[in-house]
């Protein structure tokens, strides 16, 4: 129930309709017995976005497409993390004071390290948007060995100059020793399920293969990769992390990862 305690965090977005994040803070709010509730806000003014939080009092607010670089310059102060990635995916309003975090690359270092120690590793990162971004800067900072492919060279190329990374053009990839494949790129989401942004011959047996994609869960991308004998990991965690990781800033408290997991699982089923 609300009240005139509850505590209002919120989304801010364009589109932000489609989003998942309502489901998986309000829920784990209620597990936690938390009186607190979170929005979905389709903004169309940033800065008039930013001063409504400011005056409302909104507790914290997480930041999707297309403000995640944008908010930077609204905010008081901003992690040292975020910006570098020039990215914040959270804002805490801590006592009048909005401070900016990404919890994006936390989320998919998480997701990876469970499956692999990432440490020298060759990973294969494929974008060059904001997400790739994110996890690039992660696995920089993991010691990885990152070659970084993407539709667009130019973007590729700055984003691999900015981490020290190698680009590659996707069609030459050719090279046998990629531990772990990242799809940070849009490709294969619904409605475009039949498509993967690499092609098949590239997974190997015992590769590690990430999507950020998590509609639908299993993209065809992660499909071959089954067939072709890789670990995989699908979209549902780092989604499910990022999450997580923005109710630990805002209230201190860690959330149970796995049940935040079968949340969404059953929101998408709904879906
Ligand atoms: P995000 O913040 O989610 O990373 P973004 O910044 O718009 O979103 O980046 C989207 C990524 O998906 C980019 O790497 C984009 O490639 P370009 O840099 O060439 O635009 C990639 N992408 C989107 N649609 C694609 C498609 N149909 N084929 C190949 N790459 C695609």
């Amino acid at each position: 129930m609300t009240d005139a305690q509850t505590k209002l965090y919120g989304i801010i977005g364009n589109p932000v309709r489609h989003s998942l994040s309502p489901v998986i803070h309000n829920t784990a709010f209620k597990r936690m017995g938390l009186n607190a509730a979170y929005l979905a806000f389709e903004v169309e003014s940033l800065e008039e976005a930013i001063r409504g939080i400011r005056g409302l009092g909104i507790q914290g607010v997480s930041v999707t497409i297309p403000f995640k670089t944008q908010v930077i310059p609204f905010l008081d102060e901003v992690e040292p993390v975020a910006e570098k990635i020039k990215a914040v995916n959270t804002i805490a309003n801590e006592g009048g004071r909005l401070v900016g975090y990404n919890t994006d690359w936390r989320g998919a270092l998480g997701a990876l390290e469970e499956e692999v120690d990432l440490k020298g590793k060759k990973v294969l990162l494929l974008g060059a948007g904001g997400a790739a971004r994110a996890i690039g800067f992660g696995l920089k900072e993991k010691g990885s060995q990152v070659i970084i492919s993407n539709r667009s060279p130019d973007k590729a190329n700055e984003l691999a100059k900015d981490l020290g990374f190698v680009y590659q053009p996707l069609l030459s990839i050719n090279e046998p020793k990629i531990d772990v494949i990242i799809n940070a790129t849009s490709v294969g989401m619904s409605p475009h399920n039949g498509e993967s942004p690499l092609h098949k011959n590239v997974l190997k047996e015992g590769m590690k293969v990430m999507d950020i994609v998590y509609e639908p869960l299993k993209t065809k991308l992660l499909q071959e990769a089954e067939e072709r004998g890789c670990r995989t990991i699908n979209g549902l965690e780092m989604l499910a992390r990022q999450g997580a990781g923005q109710i630990e800033i805002w209230t201190g408290r860690k959330p149970d990862i796995e049940e935040i997991k079968e949340d969404l699982r059953r929101a998408l089923v709904r879906k």
